[in-house]
């Protein structure tokens, strides 16, 4: 059975900022940026799930909304999803990341075109940039 990993897009409204995440493993990918997320578990709601991995992984609350852009076989088991979000409560921090970043829609483009965005989340950019916009 294909399991779904949801990944968020944490928008702050205000600044027009999108939360990044530095992963630390596995080596493939450690040092590139990502949307913060993780596994659904069994009878969770996607929503659900991502509230949970981002309270374990950043030490803030979320309010996980509506999916976006196209989903991405990472795998045969693998599926992962996109969906947006907005801060609730809370100051992120990496405590499962080797670091955050806010970045506004410039910024997002310069880090895609250094390559510096985990190939998968590539695929987001140009829905990002648009909620971002
Ligand atoms: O912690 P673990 O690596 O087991 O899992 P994860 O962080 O939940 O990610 C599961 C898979 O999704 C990994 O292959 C990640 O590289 C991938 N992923 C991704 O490509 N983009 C994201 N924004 C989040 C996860």
């Amino acid at each position: 059975m294909t399991r779904i990993v949801v990944a968020a897009a944490i928008i702050d409204e205000m600044s027009a900022k999108l939360l990044l995440a530095q992963r630390n493993y596995p080596p493939e990918v450690a040092g590139l940026w990502e949307l913060p997320g993780g596994k659904v578990e069994d009878g969770e709601t996607w929503q659900a799930a991502l509230e949970r991995e981002i309270a374990e992984e950043l030490g803030m609350t979320i309010e996980a909304g509506q999916q976006f852009g196209a989903a991405v076989g990472l795998s045969v088991e693998l599926e992962l999803v996109a969906l947006r979000a907005r801060p609730v409560g809370g100051a992120p921090r990496a405590l499962d990341h080797a670091a955050l970043r806010w970045v506004d829609a410039a910024g997002l483009r310069a880090m895609a075109d250094a390559g510096e965005l985990v190939p998968a989340d590539t695929t987001w950019l140009e829905d990002l940039l648009e909620l971002l916009a």
